[in-house]
């Protein structure tokens, strides 16, 4: 097993100006739940705009209603955790800006939290603020599948460690995939598996580091190799599904992975490049892509597909969708009586998995209704018992706290655009 024992070593320095450190964020704490803004009534601009639209057809007032727009359901959806400036940018500073940062904090903050997995450490910026937050926590354990991410956030999470003095807390990383978690465990002491752990997070996707080295071919802007594998060990790169891959494959990944209405077409121009020698670097990719979408216009057209091309592609490369499902049922299984698993998502795919799995392993009883619930009217919220109360759905093995997945501030979302599309999912079991 490929893991780490994170040591203490050196001067012990005790930081205590930061004894309070997570206060401001949690003014609008009410214990065990969630808040999510109400629905703000429309502005009006959004009212003539309503107007408008009502006057001039009544199909399109129709289809309005069946298909709310993205920013109604933001609103329905946006976190009303005070966002908290300073804690940002102290945990934004290791090249990656942790995303939904104070909400992740608010998931975990209940009583006896004693142990804790992050499955995605990435630059540790969460796992950081967890530990710094949970003075009381005695188990710490962090998984990366990329070695380079991983070194990063173990060398963190030691001086974390050495410089708050916390020599009772044990803490563990390994360069492991997240779906070994129970092989994981089981390695560091059998009884953690038969206890469970008291907290589960999953920032799935890349980092900013992954992104912005080009090298690792996941960055649409920068040019590099056709690889996207988190894992470096593994043999499958995007170079390989392009240039190698049955044509049909190609396309089912592109439309399924990619959700890309131009699928067809893009395939066509893959296979066409293949006659003449492949595509083997992300610039000649994209090249393709921004001839394709020529007509569909601007930049921000062929942006956008190439990004979900790039999507695609990384979710084959490294099997993420499978991988994710498998592990959700893995790390359910791990969690203790009253442990929690929260999950940030950013593509619909992830969050639709995390959704219907979250559904399937509380083991819900009674009628599901049209969003795979059971019955519990979805008024106007009242009160705040009142909205975290709806934001409850109670199974038999366990309940899901955020009904509605918790989406960032508008603040968050100034300061970091990556974060527009993350949905913050959590369970709790019983
Ligand atoms: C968005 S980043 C996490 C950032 C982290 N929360 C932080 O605050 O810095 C996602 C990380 O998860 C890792 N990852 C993605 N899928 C994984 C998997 N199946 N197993 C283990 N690590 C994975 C990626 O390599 C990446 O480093």
């Amino acid at each position: 097993m490929a893991g780490t024992r994170v040591c203490l070593h050196g001067a012990a320095f005790l930081h205590h100006h930061e004894t309070h450190l997570f206060l401001p964020c949690l003014r609008l704490h009410t214990s065990g739940g969630f808040q999510l803004r109400r629905s703000v009534p429309a502005s009006p601009s959004a009212e003539r705009r309503h107007g408008n639209l009502k006057a001039a057809s009544e199909k399109s007032v129709l289809s309005l209603s069946r298909l709310p727009s993205p920013e109604y359901l933001k609103r329905r959806t946006r976190s009303g955790v005070e966002f908290d400036l300073d804690l940002y940018r102290r945990y934004a500073a290791a090249g990656h800006v942790p995303v939904m940062f104070c909400e992740v904090l608010e998931a975990f903050r209940i009583p006896g939290f004693r142990s804790f997995v992050d499955c995605t450490l990435g630059a540790a910026g969460h796992s950081s603020a967890i530990i710094e937050d949970h003075k009381e926590l005695e188990l710490f354990v962090g998984l990366d599948m990329d070695p380079l991410a991983h070194d990063r956030a173990h060398t963190r999470i030691e001086a974390l460690l050495r410089d708050g003095c916390r020599k009772e807390l044990k803490a563990y990383t390994h360069v492991k995939n997240f779906k070994y978690i129970k092989t994981v465990l089981g390695s560091i002491d059998e009884n953690i598996l038969r206890k469970g752990v008291d907290g589960i997070f999953m920032d799935l996707g890349i980092s900013s580091m992954q992104i912005d080295h080009s090298e690792r071919g996941f960055s649409v802007l920068g040019d590099g190799p056709l690889d996207m594998r988190m894992d470096p060990q593994a043999t499958l790169t995007a170079d390989d599904i392009l240039n190698s891959w049955p044509e049909a494959e190609v396309g089912r990944i592109l439309r399924d992975y990619g959700e890309e209405s131009n699928w067809w077409f893009l395939k066509e121009k893959i296979m066409k490049a293949r006659k003449k020698g492949g595509l083997h670097s992300t610039r000649e990719l994209v090249d393709l892509v921004r001839k394709t979408s020529a007509k569909s216009g601007g930049r921000q057209g062929w942006i956008k597909t190439a990004t979900r091309v790039f999507q695609a592609l990384r979710i084959a490369v490294n099997d993420e969708l499978q991988t994710l499902q498998n592990a959700l049922y893995a790390c359910f299984d791990c969690l203790s009586s009253g442990g929690r698993l929260a999950v940030i998502s950013f593509h619909s795919l992830e969050d639709r998995i995390v959704k219907k799995t979250f559904l399937d392993v509380i083991e819900i009883e009674g009628e599901a209704d049209g969003e795979g619930y059971t019955s519990q009217k979805n008024d106007e919220f009242g009160t705040e018992a009142q909205i975290q109360l709806k934001q409850r759905v109670v199974g038999r093995t366990g309940t899901i706290l955020t009904k509605r997945p918790l989406t960032p501030s508008e603040d968050e979302e100034k300061l970091n655009s990556r974060c527009r599309s993350a949905k913050l999912r959590v369970i709790q079991k019983h």
